[in-house]
Parts: C-alpha cells; structure tokens; sequence
C-alpha cells in the first residue's frame, strides 16, 4: 500500500481537485484507492458524496472518514487487510503540527502553487515542513494562466525547479469547477479535453514517483529462514 499526500499553506490552490484526479485515475488504471480527507471544509467528502450518491457497487475510489489523530490506525489497519493499493490524503490550508507525522508515512507528497507572489512567498513554511518529513516531494503549478499572461509560468517553473522538482503545469481550465458540481473529474467529464490532457500527463509522473518508492512486502522465503 503506498500514500500520496497533498501539502500547501494557501487556500485555493487546487489541492482537492488534484487528489480527487489523481485518486480516480489511479482507480481507472485498477488500483483500489481510498481517499482520506483531512480538512473540516470537506470538500473532498463533499464532492465524493455527490458521485456516489446512490451507486449500487462499493465505490473505488472509497472514502475513509477519519480524524487526523485516529489516522496512522487507519492507515495500519488498511495495510494490514492489504485491502488497499493507493491512499491519497487531502488537507487543509496552511501548516498544522499534526501534518508532520502524516507526512513522515506518505510516500509521496504533492505541493500545489499558483504562479502568484503571495502564493511562491507562502511557500518556504510548507516546505520546510515536508523537508522536515524527509519524504519524496515535487510540486505542481495550478491554475496557471493561459494566453498572453503565459510569462507568469515561464517565470514560475524554473524559481520552483531550484527548489525542488516540478511535477507538471496545470491551467486555469473551467473542465474543473464543471466536472467538480457533478461529482466528476475533468478526466471523465471531458475526457478529450486539455484539462484532462494534463491529468493523465501529471498522473504518469505521480504514478512514477510512487512505484520508485514501491517498498515490496516482505518475501515469504525471509519469513521461513
Ligand atoms: N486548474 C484549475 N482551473 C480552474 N479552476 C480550478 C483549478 N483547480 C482548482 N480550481 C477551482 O478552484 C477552487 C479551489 O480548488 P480546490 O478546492 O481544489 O483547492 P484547495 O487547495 O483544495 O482549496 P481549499 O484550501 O479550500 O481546500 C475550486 O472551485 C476548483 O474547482
Ligand atoms: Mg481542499
């Protein structure tokens, strides 16, 4: 079972959308995929709801309602079921003390940013903590602007990439909100789309990044000797 966590300090920048696209490509790919949502918004949940409302099957990707104190349990006890592939945790803006553990199991960690100066200027809290957390982590640049304002992102990628890695680019693409009120990803909603062009390009490097930290169960052989 492998964790993909989200981490950012400002509100807005598309953390839920980018869990629940990831979470559902990697369901659509045959993983079984359980989101965790950690911010008391709920969007994550909120959003879940809506697409599962009234499914006859048990949903993939499911939902594990938790508080975050009870988490490392829950993550525990899916590991120990092996009823679970993929664990993807939402969070709420801004650094909170109780994040440091939970990113310390994540295997991978996403930090979205907007190409904003309030946004690269919020930027040194979060990632100290997930440096702190030792843990694998690259960013993401959302809601970048498309047209003539295209200079913000070809100045914002390489002042991330001295810090760390960048994952991919994702515009500011209405495929998102829309897909969102109907408890869809924009990966299903306009499959042909851009916005779901750079889903599927972000989640072969997210999927990437996590089978490079695949820890393989321990072999049955080890356990005889
Ligand atoms: N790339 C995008 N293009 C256009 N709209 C987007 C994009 N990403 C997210 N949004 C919209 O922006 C709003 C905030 O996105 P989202 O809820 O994913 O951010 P968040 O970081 O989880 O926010 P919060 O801090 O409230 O948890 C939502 O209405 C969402 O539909
Ligand atoms: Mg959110």
């Amino acid at each position: 079972m492998q964790i993909l966590m989200f981490a950012k300090q400002k509100g807005g920048v598309g953390a839920s959308t980018l869990a629940r696209e990831m979470g559902t490509l990697a369901a659509a790919g045959g993983e079984r995929v359980v989101f965790v949502d950690l911010d008391p918004q709920a969007s994550l949940s909120k959003w879940w709801n809506r697409r599962t409302a009234g499914a006859a099957d048990p949903p993939n990707p499911a939902l594990a309602a938790t508080r975050p104190d009870q988490l490392l349990g829950v993550l525990n006890h899916l590991r120990a079921t092996d009823s679970t592939d993929l664990v993807v945790i939402d969070v709420p803006p801004s650094v909170h003390g109780f994040l440091l553990g939970i990113m310390q199991a994540a295997d991978v960690i996403i930090i979205p940013v907007r190409p904003t100066a309030d946004d690269f200027e919020a930027l040194p809290d979060i990632v100290d903590m997930v440096e702190r957390a030792g843990r694998r982590y690259a960013f993401v640049l959302t809601q970048a602007p498309t047209g003539r304002r295209i200079r913000a992102v070809e100045e914002a990628v390489p002042i991330l990439a001295r810090q760390g890695r960048v994952a991919g680019v994702v515009r500011f693409r209405g495929a998102f909100p829309a897909a969102g009120a109907v408890g869809r990803t924009a990966t299903e909603y306009e499959p042909n789309g851009k916005a779901a062009a750079e889903m599927t390009e972000l989640w072969a490097y997210v999927g990437a990044e996590l089978r490079k930290m695949h820890r393989p169960p321990p072999s049955n052989l080890a356990a005889v000797v």
